[in-house]
């Protein structure tokens, strides 16, 4: 009967599918306008990817109210200016090949530029958009002395400025002084790229905004260490400070002593091999701290010490090489992580969840595993995890469903199994029982068969001979 029924209902499926994809694609694609090479859809003019040399000719009517235009990866060299409708608050202009830069007129509604990735060797004159909030030229080979960053350009900029990106390999050798001297209202910077001659930030960098500033993005520099004056940031709230080979001993703790708001902390592929001793420092506030992509190989026990006590919510430790999640994690004087809500652990190289693995974190919710070569779970894994919501064991080594699972008494447990070899055999009636009274929701297919774990688990495991005989919740046998 289910297998001839497969086909049809498989049929039916597919086809509404296929209906609903053609209606959903039909819309995003949005009207063709501009002389038909952009698509204008929600106030939104998208020319990406075209091959242009200029800006399309739009006609008022097609773009009228328009609020955004993407340009993005094209070939323009010298954008004419008055052909980007009145009404574009947001400009994109990024990859392309733009040298210079001229602005036909003053365009009070224009906020956000974004210019990076194109061969800029200075930063344009802008004097003609007096509402500008965003500006982007990282990627320009802009030098950052006073050719490449004028006075003039910032002192004009720094009246209505908030968030500001700059960066370049080659030619960003220096923090350009204009910048700390001028835009007394940043609140985001972003250096993105920087020659190995910057290898440090001058105490005054960030003089002008230094107790306005909220966002830092420091990426894919040389650095050599985390530079001392990030301590003057008393109001910042997010430090990324990521790809910068800095080494452990480059996270200097004194650099974080003043960050007495940061909430959040990304140290992503900085070179780190141990758990960063400068998070006690940040206890009170801090909720986010980033640690991907970094060989950490395993935490020592007492390393955790920085964050016992303290308040973290979210824990990323992806592609950090972990062989086995860190035993300090959870801990019977109940002290650490205490608030932790998201953990993850994806991309590691764990194999086995222990016994005393991961207990006791009360306020717990998501939790991944995916892409681990996990092959054994503990049943007395996961105890007391009362808010427990959702496990990710997608793309691990997984052949059963860990009766582990069963210690977490939430109900409606979303768990995903997806790209996992799970045999569905009848020894799975006991985890079913489970599956029912709890409403325990399962993503994934059956390795053995072609046939959904949902699907296995309602359909086919009730008549097992073993079903009836499966005690709840013992499990235990009764024949
Ligand atoms: C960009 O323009 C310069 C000259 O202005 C030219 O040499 C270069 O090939 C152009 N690059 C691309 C990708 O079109
Ligand atoms: C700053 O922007 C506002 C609009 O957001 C504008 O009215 C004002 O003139 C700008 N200030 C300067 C000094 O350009
Ligand atoms: C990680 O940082 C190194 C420099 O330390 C850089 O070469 C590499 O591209 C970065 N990786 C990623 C994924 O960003
Ligand atoms: C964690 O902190 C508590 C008090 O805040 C303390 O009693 C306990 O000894 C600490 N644990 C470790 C391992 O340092
Ligand atoms: C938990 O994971 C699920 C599934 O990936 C996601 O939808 C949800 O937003 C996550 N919750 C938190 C608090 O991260
Ligand atoms: C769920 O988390 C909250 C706070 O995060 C906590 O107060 C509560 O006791 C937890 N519930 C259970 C059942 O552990
Ligand atoms: C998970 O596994 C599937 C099948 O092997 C693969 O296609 C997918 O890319 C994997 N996902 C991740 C995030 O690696
Ligand atoms: C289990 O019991 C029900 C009702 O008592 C019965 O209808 C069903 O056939 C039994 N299933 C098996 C596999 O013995």
């Amino acid at each position: 009967m289910a297998t001839l029924k497969r086909p049809l209902t498989y049929g039916v499926k597919m086809l509404t599918l296929c209906l609903l994809l053609s209606l959903c694609l039909g819309t995003a694609l949005g009207v063709p306008c501009c002389t038909g090479v952009c698509d204008c859809e929600a106030h939104v003019v998208t020319c990406e990817s075209k091959s242009l040399s200029d800006v399309p000719m739009c006609s008022a009517s097609e773009v009228n109210e328009f609020t955004e235009m993407r340009l993005t990866k094209n070939r323009i060299v010298n954008p004419t200016f008055s052909r980007i409708p009145d009404s574009i608050k947001t400009l994109d202009l990024s990859d392309n090949n733009i040298t210079t830069i001229t602005i036909d007129k003053v365009r009070n509604v224009m906020e956000s530029l974004d210019l990076s990735g194109n061969g800029l060797t200075s930063v344009p004159i802008l004097s003609k958009l007096p509402s500008l909030h965003n500006l982007d030229v990282t990627f320009n080979p802009i030098p950052s002395n006073l050719n490449g960053f004028p006075d003039a350009i910032f002192r004009q900029l720094g009246t209505n400025l908030t968030s500001l990106h700059v960066g370049h390999p080659e030619t960003f050798t220096e923090f350009p002084r204009t910048i700390s001297t001028h835009l007394p209202k940043l609140d985001t910077l972003e250096i993105n790229g920087a020659h190995a001659r910057f290898g440090n930030l001058p105490p005054t960098a960030f003089e002008a905004f230094e107790l306005v500033l909220k966002k830092l993005y420091i990426r894919n520099t040389l650095l050599y260490a985390v530079p001392l004056t990030l301590r003057r940031l008393r109001n910042l709230k997010e430090l990324y400070f990521e790809s910068n080979p800095v080494q452990d001993y480059g996270l200097l703790p004194e650099a974080f002593s003043g960050l007495n708001s940061l909430e959040l902390l990304s140290l992503k592929n900085d070179s780190l091999t141990t758990f960063p001793a400068i998070v006690n420092n940040l206890k009170d506030k801090l909720t986010t701290l980033i640690l991907d992509e970094n060989r950490l190989l395993f935490i020592r026990e007492n390393a955790l010490n920085m964050v016992n006590g303290s308040n973290i919510e979210n824990l990323y430790l992806r592609d950090c090489q972990l062989d086995r999640i860190p035993g300090a994690m959870a801990d019977d004087s109940g002290n650490y992580l205490q608030k932790i809500k998201v953990l993850d652990l994806s991309k590691n190289k764990i194999q086995s969840i222990d016994r005393n693995d991961l207990h006791d974190l009360h306020s717990l919710q998501n939790v991944s595993f995916s892409e681990n070569p996990l092959a054994y779970v503990s049943t007395l894994a996961f105890k007391n995890l009362g808010n427990l919501s959702f496990v990710d064991f997608s793309n691990t080594s997984i052949k059963v469903i860990p009766m582990a699972l069963t210690n977490v008494a939430r109900h409606g447990l979303d768990i995903d199994l997806r790209n996992t070899d799970v045999e569905c055999i009848c020894e799975l009636a006991c985890f079913q029982k489970y599956y029912k009274s709890r409403n325990f929701r399962v993503h994934g297919d059956c390795e053995t068969v072609s046939v959904k774990l949902t699907d296995y688990l309602e359909m086919t495991i009730p008549h097992c001979p073993n079903f009836n005989g499966t005690v709840f919740p013992s499990c235990t046998a009764n024949v």
